[in-house]
């Protein structure tokens, strides 16, 4: 009866542990698909690994491939701030021996251990006396190492610490080799439209930079005007592709040196609607649209293509109208030099109300008074 007994609670005691690991995946999986940029995930993911291992200290650290060297990403504990100045050589220690092996390593005693580098402990003033690490790995691509320090209360690591922070680790993984993934996709898509945007460019060489410069300006104006990261990275696109309508005008009225004739000028105002229509079958730059389809209207509802009027019109097209402005007058063309800052921002100030919108003329000129300002024609 007594084994029974015994079977069953050990047989207990399996399942709630078990079930801990299975509740503790499914906290990490739903944090990873979570809207959280990876260093708050990865804080978080650490802090679950102090908490749940109940450790002094621990440390994930990340491979730099090209360097063959792991770099602190997340350091907690007492000397996490010092820590992450320093970085470990593959092989180095017991955080480069895991990166070299891919094999996890549990040092109760680091004292008798000969793998163990005393180094970080003598730069750092912090006494490790044991550690628990782990390979993070993505199929079988090394991501980096997971260290746990100095379990609490002089216990030593256990098989079921090692098996936890395993899983913990392989969640982490995922989540760092998915937004690598994301970040090589999203500098793919910017060079991308890089590249067609230098084709824009290419199209009116008086205008060389124009579109690079328009973005740069629309963000430092979003950022005066204390706009989020999204919408940061919309103006930058928006600002970039405004003028991608130019495709479809012929080159010998974008080349033209003289006045333009009403029917040229006819053609050249459609610029807005033709970019509207290249980028409109692509869902993800729906909003980027409108700025490019409005660029040219005016606050006071006399632009084009459609007479908008005040917030009628979408605060990208109204960001980008002022950028657009600035730096087509500050910029030299074949039939006029470009003009001095002050007296760019001065003609600008003096459309605000009518041609802009004086919430954005404002963020630019507070731009101007911190110096933030620079312009290509001087
Ligand atoms: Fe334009």
């Amino acid at each position: 009866m007594k084994i029974k007994i015994g079977k069953i609670l050990k047989e207990n005691i399996a399942l709630k542990k078990e079930i801990e690991r299975l509740y503790l995946i499914r906290d990490i999986s739903y944090k990873i698909v979570s809207n959280l940029n990876l260093s708050d995930l990865l804080k978080i993911i650490m802090e679950t690994v102090k908490e749940r291992l109940r450790v002094e200290a621990c440390s994930l650290l990340l491979l730099d491939s090209k360097k063959e060297e792991l770099y602190f990403e997340i350091a907690l504990g007492e000397k996490g701030d010092v820590i992450k100045r320093y970085t470990i050589k593959v092989g180095e220690g017991i955080a480069g021996k895991i990166a070299q092996t891919r094999t996890p390593i549990i040092e109760n005693n680091v004292e008798k251990s000969d793998i163990f580098n005393p180094k970080f402990d003598y730069l750092t003033s912090f006494k490790t006396k044991s550690i628990l690490g782990v390979p993070m790995l993505y199929k079988d691509e090394l991501i980096g190492v997971i260290e746990a320090i100095n379990k609490k209360d002089d216990k030593p690591f256990d098989y079921d610490d090692l098996d936890l922070l395993q899983i913990i680790s392989n969640e982490a993984a995922i989540a760092v080799k998915n937004a690598l993934l994301y970040n090589n996709l999203k500098s793919l898509f910017f060079d991308t439209i890089e590249s067609l945007v230098n084709a824009i460019d290419a199209k009116d060489p008086y205008t060389h930079g124009h579109s690079k410069r328009v973005s740069e300006f629309s963000v430092l104006i979003g950022k005066e005007l204390n706009l989020d990261s999204d919408y940061l990275e919309k103006i930058r696109l928006a600002g970039l592709l405004h003028d991608i309508g130019k495709i479809g005008v012929e080159d010998t009225i974008l080349r033209k040196k003289d006045k333009l004739s009403e029917d040229e000028l006819i053609e050249i105002k459609k610029h807005p609607t033709i970019g509207k229509n290249i980028l409109a079958p692509i869902d993800l730059l729906e909003d980027i649209v409108k700025g490019i389809e409005e660029h040219h209207e005016r606050y006071d509802g006399k632009g084009y293509p459609k007479g908008l009027k005040g917030e009628e019109i979408s605060l990208l097209g109204r960001i980008i109208s002022v950028a657009d402005t600035l730096d087509a007058l500050t910029s030299d063309r074949p039939y006029r030099k470009g003009i001095s800052l002050d007296l760019a921002l001065e003609r600008i100030k003096e459309e605000s109300g009518r041609q802009f919108d004086p919430s954005v003329v404002e963020a630019l000129l507070s731009l101007y008074r911190k110096g933030l300002l620079k312009c290509s024609g001087f």
